[in-house]
């Protein structure tokens, strides 16, 4: 299910205009090819809070074709952006768009699980913390990607995470009547109840693209 109004989402795409032509043609074969990149009003709240938030280190988990990392690069003239990807397919394909976009020295794409490449070594000795990171990978494991985010975060560091209405899944168990999502609409449920109770961050949930919370990390 879409989440919003069909009229209100179709008029909202076409006010979109993409960053360039070079991405409009990367979404344009990533949808073709059902390949789930960020949608376009989740894109476009993404890049306003990058250019308010004006980060300096990005870090993404859940990286596709490259597609998002690429755009938030652009958003954010000198900023850094590193990336995980679990499937050696995407990261190949991710590697391959960011090169031919000139992005390669800005954009550092890692291949594995995220939860297993967090506790690695890259990350207990990142020089400096990260100013936002967007999470956009296997919903069921959302806790997780935030626990081991949250230590290579500094204060007001902005965690966005997509997908968390899941096509109104998680709001109501109408949309999933063959209940083949039961155990990641728990798990999303588990994870907004404890976004809004826990006393580290301030966040919002908005019923923007498939759903998306915006956390603010106290200081
Ligand atoms: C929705 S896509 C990412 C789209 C991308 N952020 C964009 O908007 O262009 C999710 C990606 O996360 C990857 N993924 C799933 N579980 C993962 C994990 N545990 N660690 C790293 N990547 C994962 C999938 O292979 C998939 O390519």
């Amino acid at each position: 299910m879409n989440i919003i109004n069909d009229k209100v989402t179709d008029y909202i795409n076409g006010l979109y205009r993409p960053l360039n032509g070079e991405l409009e043609a990367i979404r344009e074969a990533a949808e073709r090819e059902h390949v789930p990149i960020i949608l376009r009003d989740t894109e476009t709240l993404l890049l306003s809070l990058i250019r308010l938030k004006r980060p300096s280190r990005i870090l993404e988990i859940g990286t596709a074709v490259g597609y998002s990392a690429a755009c938030m690069a652009l958003a954010c003239e000198n900023c850094r952006v590193v990336t995980i990807e679990s499937d050696s397919g995407m990261e190949r394909r991710a590697r391959s768009n960011i090169r031919r976009l000139g992005l390669d020295e800005r954009i550092q794409v890692l291949q594995g699980k995220a939860q297993e490449l967090l506790d690695g070594e890259l990350f207990r000795n990142a020089p400096e913390p990260y100013d936002l990171v967007f999470i956009d990978a296997a919903k069921s494991h959302y806790r997780t990607f935030w626990e081991k985010t949250v230590p290579l975060c500094g204060a007001g560091a902005i965690i966005l995470c997509d997908n968390v209405l899941m096509r109104g899944t998680t709001v109501s168990e109408e949309y999933d009547p063959k209940n083949k999502f039961r155990t990641s609409i728990r798990r999303m449920r588990e994870f907004l109840a404890f976004l809004s109770e826990t006393q580290i961050a301030d966040t919002s949930i908005l019923p923007v693209g498939d759903g998306v919370s915006i956390s603010i990390l106290k200081g």
